[in-house]
């Protein structure tokens, strides 16, 4: 019998960007995208074109980039919105306008301000406007969790009506159990036939949006909205890796359905978002928390020794993970050994690229006596999302601050090869290094967020350094990641790559239509 594809749409890039703390640079937007491609999702939402110059952008860049996935721009039911969302997709060999009104009863009176024929009549009207730049156009009912059986089902019937080939019914405040999710979507599905595809977007405000996912495609839902690690809105939306994995382990009751992820790309990918974003699953996470496939107890670890099945239904390699970190390469492996383990890692590198990792790789092997699988992983990746370099650091000295002022001495490159060096005093190290940074550079930033984690096992291990700095009141805070054995050196690598960072996009970040509020 053959199988009907679930469609997965990631919005990891879009809804997932809207998690507190997890604005991505364009190089970043554009990193991710190729990976969730090879992670071999159908549909990439790569933004929300009409948010700002710097959402444009990256939905356009990646609209260049990507081949084999779909590329989608969220739009609300507005022309201006539909505009920029069919210019910034147009370079895109496989292309989709999503865009979306909310229909509940609360939104409508409150937020729309409008009567539910008004809004028909614009719902229908943006799907014939957004038919005028694509062919695949999906219509998102905003709050479908909250609305009204029969209004949804007119203001469906009048915009499949009208094009739209998708119709995605959210659960946009989470508030939907498993079987309410599967009664809706069966009801719409009688009532929809083959006319459209019936989508479903689950956010997690009870913890049930993959739960609720589930419940959606066994009712004849056959694309799912999620995100890598649950990112999203709040509580976030359904994990990826948990619904592709249950329909893959479940086999013997979703017999009928098959999605065409990749599966060994799953912690690979959950990976690169996590470093990027700086939010890392929680350890219990299903599929890719650190602990998914720990087994404490005596009993378990018993079992597990004795046959893997007893306590793992299914095993990390699965999902592209390999437990034993394993200790692969030190100061005398070669360039062609270093090349073979990116590639075992996912990592195809061009020439220079390759390079740049392997001169990188023999400054760190030179401090650093074993390197593991993670300490590449993130050499790559800071590599990849450290690409705009208008600054860079190239020597830090801190003062004794033992008793005394706190103080550092930086030596900092500008893209231009000019060498700038400064001191300065702050209330602590941290402070006076920031500070100092600011000097020499001309930005004020305000630290918002800073994170440090050992990437590896041992004493010197690498520190990776995660800050959220904000250099504009009227933008948002941007992210910068400093990799070094030295966790001082790291944490201004890590401000210096947040003010790269800034840098490339200032000007683009100016939020939101003149102030307009386009989150959603
Ligand atoms: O949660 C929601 O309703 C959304 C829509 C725009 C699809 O994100
Ligand atoms: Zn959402």
């Amino acid at each position: 019998m053959s199988k009907e594809s679930i469609i997965i749409f990631d919005t990891t890039l879009r809804d997932g960007e809207q998690s507190p703390g997890a604005s991505m640079n364009t190089q970043e937007k554009i990193q991710i995208a190729s990976q969730l491609e090879k992670l071999g999702v159908d549909v990439i939402e790569a933004g929300f074109a009409a948010a700002s110059p710097g959402d444009f952008d990256a939905i356009n860049k990646i609209a260049q980039k990507i081949k084999n996935s779909t590329v989608c721009s969220l739009a609300r039911a507005l022309d201006r919105d539909i505009k920029s969302a069919g210019e910034a997709i147009a370079p895109a060999p496989k292309k989709r306008i999503h865009t979306f009104i909310a229909t509940s009863p609360i939104h409508m009176e409150y937020k729309l301000k409008m009567k539910p024929n008004e809004v028909i009549a614009q719902a229908v009207r943006a799907v014939e406007y957004a038919k005028s730049f694509v062919d695949d156009v999906e219509f998102s009912l905003e709050d479908a969790g909250r609305s009204d059986m029969e209004f949804m089902k007119e203001i469906i019937d009048a915009t499949v009506s009208a094009g739209a080939k998708t119709i995605n019914i959210p659960d946009t405040v989470g508030i939907l159990l498993p079987d309410e999710v599967g009664s809706r979507i069966a009801e719409l599905k009688a009532f929809i036939g083959d006319r459209a595809i019936i989508s479903v977007h689950n956010h997690n405000d009870l913890g049930l949006a993959v739960a609720n996912s589930l419940s959606a495609i066994n009712n004849g839902a056959r694309q799912i909205e999620c995100t890598i690690n649950g990112l999203g809105e709040r509580a976030g939306n359904a994990a990826l890796e948990e619904i592709v994995m249950a329909l893959k382990i479940r086999q013997d009751i979703f017999n009928s359905v098959e999605t065409k992820i990749n599966t060994k790309e799953i912690y690979p990918t959950s990976r690169l978002i996590a470093s990027i974003t700086g939010i890392e699953p929680q350890p219990n996470k299903a599929i890719v928390g650190k602990n998914a496939f720990a087994h404490e107890s005596g009993i378990h670890q018993d079992g597990v020794l004795k046959n893997k099945r007893t306590y793992e239904i299914f095993s990390p390699e699965d999902i592209g993970l390999d437990l034993n970190n394993t200790l692969v390469l030190g100061k005398h492996s070669g360039r062609a050994a270093f090349k073979d383990k990116l590639e075992q890692l996912g990592f195809t590198l061009s020439e220079d690229k390759l390079n740049e990792a392997f001169k990188r790789f023999k400054e760190l092997a030179d401090k650093k006596k074993d390197i593991y699988d993670d300490d590449l992983r993130a050499l790559v990746t800071s590599q990849m999302t450290n690409i705009q370099k208008s600054w860079e650091l190239v020597a830090l000295q801190l003062m004794d601050s033992t008793g005394g002022v706190p103080s550092a001495a930086i030596t900092i490159k500008k893209s231009n090869d000019s060498v700038i060096t400064d001191a300065g005093i702050g209330d602590g190290t941290i402070d006076a290094i920031f500070k100092t940074i600011d000097r020499i550079t001309g930005y004020q930033g305000l630290l918002k967020d800073y994170k440090v984690k050992s990437v590896s096992q041992g004493k010197d291990a690498l520190a990776n350094v995660t800050v959220q700095v904000q250099f504009n009141d009227d933008e948002p805070a941007v992210i910068g990641h400093g990799l070094s054995v030295d966790t001082m050196f790291a944490s201004a690598k890590a401000y210096l790559g947040a003010l790269n960072s800034y840098i490339s996009m200032e000007g683009m970040l100016k939020r939101r239509n003149e102030g307009e509020e386009c989150n959603v």
